[in-house]
């Protein structure tokens, strides 16, 4: 490999998510997800603003698809609201909600750009979540039944699936701080929920294997997490934070052993898995997914509730818009730390990317430096990684679009392709033009 440039065939994406880009939420006969629900709630976004509308891409994709072909990207990560195929969650399916997938990735295909579909991307049915959601020791049933109708109507089309995107998300913003869907505060529960959605995880992988043709991997987001200083408590600190946030799924899935750190973590309501449910959830994935944005810094804070630590800023580094520190040699080090503990597998950059604050000047462009800068930084970190051994197949820049970033509503721009969310203008920044480059060049670019 000379310079800069990439293995051949690697695979160069963006990626996005359905509540936070489609919009028509409840159109055609969907149903309404948790996400739905907790942004029409009032206090929990940013404004009180919600999906609605979002980047109108259920209306728009076929423009989207254009612009993505414009700019050259080979492959679209994108996730498929349950509620829309299935209004209830289970049973009766939603022809026209089908339809709205089967011709997104109809199209993908005949413009040459290959799919990477993410079954779970937060946004539960909300009728599962009044039985009790993830909770229920029934949802892994659930999702199974899901993901193998998924397989069935969409897998011919479909060169990559992942179950879940950021199961340590789901669990703790969504469980713990309570400021994600379906925003609860219950330890309890959030121990239940770790557990069954490794096990929905696995039942879906399980059901793959029956079925599908391709390839299927989980998605995780990963952190580097350092000691803010030399002493020991800052280093256990660090040390429960990276169990809780960075092996808490990885270990099961794929060592088949729980972190020794757990229960020390979840204190009282923590529940020992059994044997069974190990060898259970650590059935083979064909690849890891891995979104990576920061770094942490932790010292120890026994005030904090569990990892009972606290992130320290750093006066040196330079920070996005939503104050995460931008560290690229973090990316390296994560993926070489993966490689090291979990075997050589196959890995895929599923989200990387920033959020600055965009201007849309009067001629119609947006010159956001900052990300130009943050992505090559990155992926010359990811290059590195590559040049060392690391088995990455591919990487999918997070966002396309500007779109709904959950609990800080249309606040946060992650686009390389700006919105402007009253007219639904899309303006291609000049990240974009790079990301393009990088693409065309197979990393030649990013040189000098
Ligand atoms: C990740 C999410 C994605 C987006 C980015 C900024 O944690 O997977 O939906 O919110 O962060």
């Amino acid at each position: 490999m000379s310079d800069c440039k990439f293995p051949a065939g690697f695979l160069w994406g963006a990626a996005t998510s359905a509540y936070q880009i489609e919009g028509s939420s409840l159109a055609d006969g969907a149903g309404e997800s948790i996400w739905h629900r907790f942004a029409h709630t009032p206090g929990k976004v940013f404004e009180d603003q919600n999906g609605d509308v979002a980047c109108d891409h259920y209306r728009r994709f076929l423009n989207d698809i254009a612009l993505m072909r414009e700019l050259g990207i080979r492959a679209y990560r994108f996730s498929i609201n349950w509620s829309r195929v299935l209004p209830n969650g289970t049973g009766k399916v939603n022809a026209a909600g089908l339809d709205f997938y089967k011709r997104l990735v109809e199209t993908l295909a005949a413009n040459g750009i290959q799919s990477m579909a993410t079954l779970y991307h937060w946004d539960l049915p909300q009728a599962l979540d009044d039985r009790g959601g993830w909770a229920s020791p029934d949802s892994s049933q659930w999702f199974a039944e899901y993901a193998d109708l998924m397989y069935r109507e969409l897998d011919d089309r479909i060169d990559l699936w992942t179950t879940l995107n950021e199961p340590w998300v789901v669990v703790h913003e969504g469980y713990v701080t309570g400021v994600h869907a379906p925003g609860r505060r219950d330890w309890k529960a959030a121990v239940a929920v770790s557990k069954n959605l490794l096990k929905a995880h696995a039942a879906a992988v399980a059901a793959y294997r029956a079925r599908g043709k391709h390839a299927i991997g989980l998605v995780v987001n990963l952190v580097p997490i350092h000691p803010a200083s030399d002493s020991e408590s800052d280093r256990q600190a660090a040390a429960r934070w990276d169990a809780y946030f960075n092996r808490q799924f990885l270990d099961p899935v794929l060592l088949g052993e729980q972190p020794r750190d757990m229960p020390g973590l979840y204190g009282d309501a923590w529940t020992d898995w059994t044997a069974e449910e190990l060898k259970q959830v650590s059935r083979p994935v064909d690849f890891v997914g891995i979104n990576y944005y920061l770094r942490l810094v932790a010292c120890d804070d026994s005030d904090e509730g569990p990892p009972r630590a606290r992130a320290v800023r750093q006066p040196n580094s330079a920070y996005t818009a939503t104050d995460w520190e931008v560290y690229p040699s973090g990316l390296g080090e994560t993926l070489q730390w993966v490689a090291d503990r979990y075997g050589n597998l196959p890995l895929y950059i599923t989200e990387n990317g920033a959020a600055f604050d965009d201007v849309l000047s009067p001629n119609n462009s947006v010159n956001d430096t900052r990300r130009v800068q943050y992505l090559r930084s990155h992926l010359l970190a990811a290059r590195e990684a590559v040049k060392t051994g690391v088995d990455l197949r591919g990487y999918f820049v997070w966002s396309l679009l500007d779109n709904f970033e959950w609990q800080s509503g249309y606040s946060k721009r992650f686009g390389i392709v700006y919105v402007d969310f009253e007219t639904q203008q899309r303006v291609p920044k000049e990240s974009a033009r790079f990301y393009s480059e990088v693409i065309r060049t197979n990393g030649g670019v990013l040189k000098g």
